[in-house]
């Protein structure tokens, strides 16, 4: 149990006594003492009774003894909450012994799709992809972790007109030539080269046009070549995945083609429901709520004018099928912010249907942009997109070297490993420590740099304590009295309680700023108290104590981190 939580359930009913009804006591952390609770000012003008006059009474009625060392009430009616050290220390050694930190498995289970990552077959990733592919892993390892059944849906863009002209440009390059091109991960010349032929070409620009009809039909012929590039992009695809540790698999890819038997059923049930509108030749929906600038209905496209199904039918058709088939109750769709509009007009319509309604739920966690040490949008020195990969590989090259430089006694083999975890790390924690509303810069200096809200100064901080028990040849008693004399411990204390909410909330928001920034907390409290507070050489119950501290510390870092996707190395 957390401290929060506790504090709540016995404030709960000292309010509930006072106000006649059920009051949220508002419990937080507060700056003038461990918490305080601010229900009483909000409850004035109902009980028409000064706030300090409320607050003093439910202080006299709330079960605090055991728990708080003082309860006061303070300014204008602010209850402020000290918790007594024997309460803080008895919660410590719960932890000790509960594998799972204080955080146990959720009550209801709920079957979650994660849509992420979702590149385009014969296409780079670009660093849109590794926001999404970043932020999506991250949802799904914690959802997961807290008992949710996670189904990882890649919704790769594997179908459209472009596969014409790409089929037929594999064929000019004959099949090995263009399998050499795709693994090799030059997809972006692939696609160029495609590109430029069909937009130069007519005869090209023909036998595209008669390919795209082809594959449509179903032409056994098309379909191998198509498969072909699928699968040559997805094998590519995986190896940036195993470079990135995320938790994707081959048997996650549920690209767009997969829908593809479902779109005309979606669309006539759509249709017999009455929510069809014909506009401008396409079949369309206008979903309640949905105007343009200018305060003209806008619609959802699910017919083109040609006949074929576009981006929106795919999405409606997965929605139903999430919601329908899989029987998720949670959808989350991790897709750059561009797409707001998007997806807020294909929930929309899913909820017109009846495919989305409550306690059915689909969230788009939607994020910014990465940008250049510019400002502007990141851009390779030519020009083009920036390969995922090289961006990657540049990462771990240099935290490598900077892995040697600190450490000249790293073997071979750690540097790489340690290089590996802190390079990757640093890329996936700059993406997550930011509120993902927003833009960011990418700059090496800063994300590397072992002072910080950074990956490597939770590592670093981790290894140390890690080499604290190398020295002490053996691991905390998990069943020691934990005491907390200095207030350095206590503070350590404070922090390690305070796992359990963070991760619940992030849960939720899938804001996981809020989980680096504790880390990050917990990471410098941790610092202060082995500052404060020799450990080694402290003797008898005070060095079992703090060795308990330590180790809570470094496990609470490492599930942490890794919820986020981070590896935490043994050395540095
Ligand atoms: N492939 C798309 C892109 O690269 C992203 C797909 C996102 N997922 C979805 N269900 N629409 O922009």
């Amino acid at each position: 149990m957390d401290l929060e939580r506790l504090l709540t359930d016995r404030l709960a009913p000292a309010f509930a006594a006072v106000a006649g009804v059920p009051v949220d006591p508002a419990v937080r952390r507060s700056q003038h003492a461990d918490f305080q609770s601010d229900a009483a000012l909000g409850l004035a003008r109902r009980l028409s009774r000064p706030p300090r006059e409320i607050a003093a009474e439910v202080r006299e009625r709330a079960a605090l003894a055991d728990v708080c060392a003082s309860v006061e009430v303070s300014g204008p009616g602010f209850l402020n909450l000290t918790v007594a050290d024997h309460a803080l220390g008895g919660l410590v050694s719960a932890l000790a012994v509960d594998p799972r930190l204080g955080v146990p498995p959720v009550a209801e289970p709920e079957t979650v799709v994660v849509d992420y990552s979702a590149p385009n077959v014969a296409k780079e990733m670009h660093v849109g992809h590794l926001r999404s592919t970043v932020i999506g892993d991250a949802a799904a390892r914690t959802l997961e972790w807290l008992g949710h059944r996670v189904l990882r849906a890649n919704h790769l863009g594997d179908w459209g007109t472009p596969f014409g002209m790409l089929i037929e440009h594999l064929l000019d390059l004959g099949e090995a030539g263009a399998a050499q091109e795709l693994s090799m991960g030059d997809l972006d010349g692939f696609y160029k080269a495609a590109r430029a032929k069909f937009d130069d070409d007519e005869a090209f620009r023909e036998r595209s046009r008669r390919r795209v009809v082809a594959l449509q039909g179903g032409d056994p012929a098309t379909l191998r070549l198509w498969r072909l590039l699928v699968t040559q992009s997805e094998s590519y695809f995986l190896t940036v995945y195993d470079l990135l540790d995320v938790t994707l698999t081959g048997d996650d890819f549920r690209g767009e083609s997969s829908y593809h038997d479902q779109l005309a059923p979606t669309v006539e049930e759509l249709d017999r429901l009455g929510l069809l509108r014909r506009s401008e030749g396409a079949d369309c929906v206008f979903p309640p709520g949905s105007v343009g600038r200018d305060g003209e209905p806008l619609p959802l496209i699910v017919r083109k004018s040609d006949g074929g199904f576009g981006y929106p039918a795919t999405d409606l058709a997965a929605l139903r099928h999430r919601t329908g088939t899989l029987g998720a109750t949670r959808l989350l769709y991790v897709v750059g912010l561009p797409q707001r509009r998007h997806f807020e007009m294909v929930f929309a319509v899913g909820a017109q249907a009846g495919w989305l309604t409550a306690p059915v739920r689909a969230e788009h966690v939607g994020f910014g942009s990465i940008l250049g040490p510019d400002g502007r949008m990141l851009r390779s020195r030519a020009g083009g997109a920036v390969k995922l990969v090289g961006l990657l590989t540049e990462a771990v090259e240099r935290a490598t070297a900077l892995a040697r430089e600190r450490n000249p006694e790293l073997g071979e083999a750690e540097a790489a490993e340690v290089g590996r975890a802190v390079g990757i790390g640093a890329i996936k924690y700059a993406d997550l420590s930011g509120d993902r509303h927003k833009d960011y810069v990418l700059g090496w200096e800063r994300m590397l740099s072992l002072d910080g809200n950074t990956a490597p100064y939770l590592q670093y901080a981790y290894s140390r304590v890690r080499s604290i028990f190398r020295r002490a040849g053996a691991a905390a008693r998990p069943d020691a009295e934990v005491s907390l004399a200095e207030p350095a411990e206590r503070a350590l204390a404070m922090e390690l309680v305070g796992f359990a909410a963070v991760v619940e909330e992030v849960a939720g928001s899938l804001e996981f700023h809020r989980l680096t920034a504790y880390l990050h907390r917990l990471a410098v409290a941790f610092s202060a108290f082995y500052e404060r507070c020799p450990v080694l050489r402290a003797e008898g119950p005070l060095r079992e104590s703090r060795l308990v501290l330590c180790e809570l510390t470094a496990r609470v870092l490492r599930q942490g981190l890794d919820l986020l996707g981070i590896r935490t190395p043994e050395r540095l």
